[in-house]
């Protein structure tokens, strides 16, 4: 399955889930001070989770552009960190929750596409006793499956939060660290996080303070890249059909091969994922400069060339 027909295919989903599928919004967020560029699916729907605006439908999804340079270090040194990737995500303003998350998410990673229920983890927080059952009881997935984890609880700066419950896949040993405690949550590429799926339940303020909010929600996060990678049985995302070509490309224009030493591939996998965030920035506006957007464009720009 190409990157494009698995884009396709999670918004015909959940368009046969009654959600309105709308286009990436831009990079840039709009009357957000607190963000620099968007970098969750979620992003543009703040107001729509507070009720500070109501959504055109109480479903929606999409395959959002996503800029985060948290991890800007990693990239190309791992199987799965972007600077820039595309997430997919469905989301409820006050509409369905847990239960409908929950299972359309199995439905789809079992039967549209068809991955192992053997290899499939899931991670819930601590004292998501209701998250528990539902994996455990509709389901149907052994206990011992379901890790329970103190920091599943996902925000992004002030704004809309909450617990979280993830689905991993086990890509085998021989994909691991080989360490004796390597589980779900190791930092090694064994254990594949393919979606975070988020209980919207309160709005955190700048100071800290979680206030509830009035209606419960869900947000949820798949990354594009890394799904991809599952299917098309590639040992990281720069071999995907979405990344490989300006790997190759890049090989033509500097005259070295992939594959035939880890400074050159580590170096070509930079190349690939900065050359998409700069296009994407780029098209959508953002310009190189001294600070903000801009600043982070340059520093990305720099590294790339570097
Ligand atoms: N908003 C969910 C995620 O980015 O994982």
């Amino acid at each position: 399955m190409t990157g494009n027909e698995l884009r396709k295919k999670f918004l015909q989903f959940f368009a046969s889930k009654n959600h309105l599928v709308l286009p990436s919004y831009s990079l840039i967020p709009e009357d957000d001070p607190t963000l620099l560029m968007i970098g969750a699916g979620m992003a543009p729907f703040k107001p729509f989770f507070t009720g500070k605006m109501k959504p055109p439908q109480p479903r929606i999804a999409t395959s959002q552009k996503c800029v985060r340079t948290g991890d800007i270090e990693n990239v190309g040194r791992t199987a799965r960190h972007h600077t820039f990737f595309e997430m997919l995500g469905n989301f409820s303003f006050g509409d369905y929750f847990k239960k409908e998350a929950i299972a359309w998410a199995w439905e789809f990673v079992t039967e549209h596409l068809g991955l192992p229920e053997d290899k499939l983890w899931i991670t819930i927080h601590t004292k998501d006793d209701e998250a528990f059952e539902i994996w455990h009881k509709d389901i149907g997935l052994p206990a011992d499956r379901i890790i329970r984890m103190e920091d599943n609880f996902w925000e992004i700066g002030p704004g809309p939060c909450g617990p979280c419950s993830e689905l991993y896949i086990d890509l085998g040993e021989d994909r691991g660290c080989g360490k004796p405690d390597c589980a779900v949550g190791c930092n090694c590429d064994r254990y594949l996080e393919i979606w975070n799926l988020v209980f919207t339940q309160f709005d955190r303020d700048e100071a800290g303070n979680y206030t509830p909010l009035a209606k419960k929600n869900i947000d949820t996060g798949a990354g594009l890249e890394r799904i991809a990678s599952v299917l098309q049985n590639k040992r990281s995302n720069f071999e995907t059909d979405l990344l490989f070509p300006i790997i190759e490309r890049t090989c033509r224009v500097a005259g070295v091969a992939y594959g035939q030493s880890e400074k050159t591939d580590v170096s070509l996998k930079v190349i690939a994922d900065h050359a998409r965030s700069l296009t994407v920035m780029i098209a959508d506006g953002i310009l190189p400069s001294n600070e903000g957007r801009g600043y982070v464009l340059r520093r990305v720009l720099r590294r790339a060339v570097r």
